[in-house]
């Protein structure tokens, strides 16, 4: 085969690896909003990670599950220990084989992982017509831009522009790739009535939501984040003493 020949072949094949399996124009870009996890000294805000998880609990858990986060890590953002308990109570959860080798359920415990809505993946598909909602544990580290993509998808529902053919059961979403989702939109103001009095607008839920879900996906943040100031401050000392050892070393050797 001559070069005239194979060029285009190539040129061909290099478009396909350039081409994302939707067109890139078809996504719109997140929102940008400013969280308090940001940054190198970015924290956790509690009371909205708190409501995050009344709207995560009341909403998003009948089509979501949680499944690697355990109700007992729920202290670290400021609930009781029997908070927890009877949070876990509420669930009924799946157990066994027991002596005569049958599983069963029975109430959740603080060790538990919040359970997941459908029995397997197949019965997620059957109810959402055909699309699986996946786990949320780490769906904040899954995507691109994660918190901003979340804060952006739950706000982001509108009528299809004029000319654009929605498929049965799917709903317009500038936000999600290719612009079409099959998850109905799950947030409208007033849809939770917070204990502390928040209003329950649209845009709250979303951003208590994000709180809850990047805390889900690393629970560990602050910590990391206090390790690495540490870190640098021990070096910084360690460059200093250095310097100053260097400094006396070769102070009296002639050069
Ligand atoms: C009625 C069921 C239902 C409810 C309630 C629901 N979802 Fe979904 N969700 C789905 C389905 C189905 C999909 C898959 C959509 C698709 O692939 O087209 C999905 C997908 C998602 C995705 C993945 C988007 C992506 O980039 O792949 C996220 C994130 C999500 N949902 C978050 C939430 C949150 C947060 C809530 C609660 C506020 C919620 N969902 C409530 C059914 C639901």
């Amino acid at each position: 085969m001559s070069y005239s020949v194979i060029r285009p072949l190539f040129a061909a094949m290099a478009l396909m690896a350039a081409t994302p399996a939707f067109a890139a124009g078809d996504v719109a870009h997140p929102k940008q909003q400013q969280w308090a996890f940001d940054g190198v000294f970015g924290t956790f805000d509690k009371p909205s990670i708190q409501r995050g998880l009344q709207v995560y609990k009341e909403v998003c858990a009948a089509c979501h599950g949680l499944d690697r986060v355990a109700f007992r890590t729920l202290t670290g953002v400021g609930f009781s220990e029997a908070e927890v308990k009877s949070l876990a109570a509420s669930y009924d959860v799946q157990d066994g084989p027991n002596d005569v080798g049958e599983m069963f359920t029975r109430p959740g415990q603080p060790s538990d992982k919040f359970p997941n809505p459908y029995a397997n993946d197949n019965m997620a598909r059957a109810m959402n017509n055909g699309a699986l909602p996946p786990d949320l544990s780490l769906i904040v580290k899954a995507r691109p831009d994660g918190a901003n993509y979340l804060f952006s998808l739950l706000t982001g529902y509108s009528d299809a522009p004029k000319g654009f053919e929605l498929p049965e059961g799917s709903y317009y979403n500038k936000y999600f790739p290719g612009g079409v989702i099959k998850m109905p939109p799950p947030l409208s103001a007033d849809q939770v009535t917070y204990q502390d009095g928040t209003h329950a607008t649209v845009e709250q839920e979303a951003r208590d939501l994000v709180n809850f879900l990047q805390w889900a996906a690393e629970p560990e943040m602050e910590d990391r984040k206090h390790m690495g100031i540490k870190v640098m401050i021990f070096l910084l000392v360690m460059v200093g003493f250095f310097y100053v050892a260097k400094k006396r070393i070769w102070n009296n050797i002639e050069h």
